[in-house]
């Protein structure tokens, strides 16, 4: 079988792990620092925090920005990943779906009618295609969430111009989970131009400094190893964009004169899926794994589902909307089951 992912760690790992287990420091130092300047500058904020997971990092902006300001009514995309909907619930803030188009973007019209009403947004660049809502004034604070889009960019006609993923809102977070696109084996950061946010962020990412009045317990700090991973997974992340983005062209190849159709993506966002809209996602998904191919739902269940909202748009994706592997090592095997099962099954 195709796996749906398949991160390829190479020696580099290994050897940026053994350096840090070398170095006697292992928890919480100096290369999550050097992972901290890397990426501020990258995206193009002053300041980033690494935390232990890329949950965790939204659960401490929300809970850095309730610090500061009322937050009671949350806006989440209704058609992503649980993470987003888990770390508003943390914070006791209500969470409030916004309906996603045909294109798995926010509806922007029905977005701007809810704006008002809203003491914060979280907005994901849905599977690293680019929402454009990040760039549109918000009456409430803007959390970007670049978990999956890490290393896109807006409005470029390349992938090297245009301003990147994450230098939107008021603040962002991005994930280092293995299969992301900055995947170490774990980890997330927090990142903004606001010095007291980051600041209240890295006091609430160690237990010891944490005040007692939050509801959690534990220690939210990213370890130096997990760190080097995620360095040297950000150093080929260019090149790995470049694979998928060349794997991604091809596969649209294939699609031309099918009924079924690859969501619209840009060119300067990262590839991070492949998503086809077909008539029944359940059973195109069956028949690919019949021929091999670890296709998957790109979301479980939508959010406004679990919650109890209705959401068509979100319905609908959920229907309909397929992710393909999209992997950077596929072999000439593999590309061609990959081929023969689309004309298969699509
Ligand atoms: C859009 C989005 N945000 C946040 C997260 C959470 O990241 P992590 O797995 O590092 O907790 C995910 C994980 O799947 C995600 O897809």
């Amino acid at each position: 079988m195709i796996p749906h992912s398949r991160p390829v760690f190479g020696t580099a790992f290994a050897d940026a792990v053994q350096q840090v287990v070398k170095s006697g420091q292992l928890a919480t130092g100096k290369v999550c620092a050097a992972l901290e300047a890397e990426v501020a500058g990258l995206i193009g904020v002053r300041y980033a925090v690494t935390v232990d997971s890329g949950t965790s990092a939204l659960m401490l902006a929300l809970y850095a920005l309730k610090a500061k300001r009322k937050v009671r009514r949350v806006g989440i995309p209704a058609y992503a990943c649980r993470a987003v909907l888990h770390a508003v619930r943390a914070v006791d803030a209500e969470p409030v779906c916004m309906d996603c188009n045909d294109d798995l973007r926010l509806d922007a019209e029905k977005a701007r009618d809810m704006a008002e009403s809203l003491d914060a947004v979280i907005l994901v660049h849905p599977f690293g295609m680019i929402e454009s809502m990040v760039k549109e004034s918000w009456c409430c604070p803007v959390i970007e969430d670049i978990a999956q889009s890490a290393g896109g960019r807006m409005d470029g006609q390349t992938g090297e111009d245009g301003r990147m993923v994450g230098n939107f809102g008021d603040v962002s977070i991005a994930s280092f989970y293995a299969t992301k696109p900055w995947g170490g084996a774990c980890g997330g950061m927090v990142m903004s131009s606001d010095a007291d946010m980051c600041e209240r962020v890295r006091h609430m990412r160690c237990a010891d400094t944490a005040g007692i009045t939050l509801p959690y317990a534990g220690n939210h700090q990213l370890s130096d190893i997990h760190a080097a991973l995620a360095r040297v997974r950000l150093s080929q992340s260019n090149q790995e964009r470049e694979y998928r983005m060349r794997q991604a062209v091809a596969y649209d190849e294939w699609f031309m004169g099918i009924k079924s159709y690859p969501v619209k993506r840009e060119v300067s966002c990262n590839h991070y899926r492949y998503i086809v809209r077909v008539d029944d996602a359940s059973g195109v998904i069956e028949a690919l794994h019949s021929h091999g191919v670890g296709a998957a739902r790109p979301v479980e269940e939508p959010l406004s589902r679990l919650v109890g909202q209705r959401c068509q748009g979100a319905e609908a994706a959920w229907q309909q909307c397929v992710s393909l592997p999209l992997l950077t090592d596929m072999s000439e095997d593999e590309l061609d089951c990959m081929r023969k099962a689309i004309a298969a099954c699509m």
